[in-house]
């Protein structure tokens, strides 16, 4: 039994169940932690709340070289985290680097931001007086954060909060919780003091409440389902917590008739089966045009069963397995659903005979439009393709969803594309590319249900984590009366 959570600068075995840790590829356990009790969650915020204030006044920059020696130690180990990822998660070990690598990446921006964290001065309409606002932290943030990007999303939620001057509590998934320890156990031996970032571990229904609904924890920034996010959502209006949320998608990819053909096909693959249909991001709808359609679908398929099965950590696999066995049936069940309703599965549609957690890529056909697979994020290898007469026609396609994360075009028309890019209500676009793989300088999230208007990365994630405070100095030595005492002209040629 490893001590799983840290609390105040510690090491501590959690007082809550076991975890059993499992490597989906092989079905068997890979690391075995311990549950926080709910004690040991208040705890945790405790700890986070003793040292909010001095990390508040910690200057940005010194902040930041902690976060560039988080980089730099991520970089060095690289390698060994990229392997722990891929057999603690299934995803393959290119993506187990990328995985990495994004943390990386983040790290080095937000390091970065400590440097910047750039406010905003404006002349006010009163003479001598100066009016400017600065970035303020909010205070504890719970960052609770999902299984697929084991080692990045610790990352995505923690880096940003704690650049900004805020203390974190980090529940990741029960499903990934050796990565997250990973993230924190490098953030401690960069030099973060004690209490600034903690991490318990537990199930949503008992540590992720106890966090949530906790009166000291000020903000909750989630990654996970829309049901999950509306609940935390309700109760935190009711509790006056700030939010920043994350709650997947509905994604697609028109191809239009002009689409280049191989470059589209491998995008397609790319998006609808990296990660094994994993990501928030992955790409479950293909809207394509009548003209290209069936000598798309026919390349598609091809391409598909062309692909190799298996251990994430062996080079030559192409797709791993699900995170669980329970994953797996649950994408076993709405393949199964479109079936039933009268779709085809043109490959896969079924498990391969192998232990493990896997699912092989499936491309689903003539589905109906109320099939669970035209309408719920699958987080799986599965991707139904819908026909569409024109490019007005695919984009209705495109936005007859709640969701609104990320979307992409296949084109050579440049106005289409453009159209597209304005027309689609996602918070991501692509134009010849799938649609997946955000970059860590640019905002990333989406609009409607897919997310709560704030966005992760970037310095938009900085909105999120930090509240404005304006602050005005009137140096004029009279009371100037805003919207009412108006500067003259004829005043201008003294000091006063
Ligand atoms: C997610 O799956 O939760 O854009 C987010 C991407 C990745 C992360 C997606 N940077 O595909």
């Amino acid at each position: 039994m490893i001590e799983s959570n840290h609390i105040a600068g510690r090491w501590v075995a959690g007082a809550g169940p076991a975890i059993i840790d499992v490597d989906p590829a092989r079905n068997e356990p890979f690391a075995e932690l311990t549950a926080a009790s709910v004690e040991q969650v208040d705890a945790a915020v405790a700890a986070a709340r003793d040292v909010a204030a001095q990390w508040r006044r910690f200057p940005a920059p010194r902040r930041a070289e902690i976060l560039f020696r988080a980089a730099e130690i991520m970089t060095e180990r690289k390698e060994a985290l990229s392997i722990e990822v891929s057999r603690e998660m299934g995803k393959v070990i290119d993506e187990g680097r990328g995985d990495v690598q994004e943390s990386i990446d983040l790290a080095y921006f937000y390091a970065g931001e400590g440097r910047r964290l750039l406010g905003m001065t404006s002349p006010s309409e009163s003479r001598h007086k100066l009016a400017y606002a600065v970035r303020a932290p909010i205070g504890v943030v719970a960052a609770i954060s999902p299984f697929n990007f084991p080692f990045a999303i610790p990352a995505l939620k923690a880096l940003p909060a704690l650049i900004a001057g805020n203390t974190v509590v980090l529940k990741p998934s029960s499903e990934t919780p050796l990565m997250a320890n990973r993230f924190v156990e490098i953030m401690q031996e960069s030099g973060l003091p004690d209490g600034v970032l903690n991490i318990v571990h537990g199930p949503g229904e008992s540590v992720g409440e106890a966090l949530t609904h906790h009166p000291d924890v000020d903000l909750v920034s989630f990654t996970g389902s829309l049901s999950v996010g509306r609940g935390i959502a309700g109760h935190s209006a009711q509790e006056g917590k700030r939010l920043t949320f994350e709650l997947g998608g509905k994604n697609c990819i028109i191809v239009l008739d002009d689409a280049d053909l191989e470059l589209t096909v491998r995008a397609v693959l790319w998006s609808a089966f990296g990660t094994t249909g994993q990501r928030c991001t992955s790409a479950t709808r293909i809207i394509v045009q009548e003209g290209i359609h069936d000598e798309f679908v026919a390349a598609l398929a091809d391409a598909a069963e062309a692909l190799q099965l298996g251990e994430g950590v062996d080079e030559a696999t192409d797709v791993g397995p699900l995170v669980s066995q329970r994953a797996a049936d649950k994408v076993a069940a709405v393949v199964e659903d479109a079936i039933e309703s009268g779709g085809r599965a043109m490959t896969g549609g079924r498990r391969p005979d192998r232990p493990g957690a896997f699912y092989e890529p499936t491309i689903l056909v003539d589905t109906p439009r109320e099939a669970r697979a035209e309408r719920e994020e699958i987080f799986g290898p599965v991707t139904v393709i819908v026909k569409a007469v024109g490019l007005t026609e695919a984009i209705n396609l495109a936005n007859d969803t709640p969701y609104g994360l990320s979307a992409a075009i296949f084109t050579e028309s440049m106005g289409s594309a453009f159209l597209a890019a304005e027309e689609v209500q996602t918070g991501l676009f692509y134009v010849n590319a799938g649609t997946i793989g955000a970059e860590a300088h640019l905002p990333s999230g989406g609009l409607k249900a897919s997310g709560d208007g704030r966005r992760e990365a970037s310095v938009a994630a900085l909105d999120a984590y930090s509240e404005w405070r304006t602050v005005y100095v009137d140096y004029s030595g009279r009371i100037q009366r805003a919207q009412i005492d108006f500067a003259a002209f004829e005043e201008s040629d003294g000091n006063r």
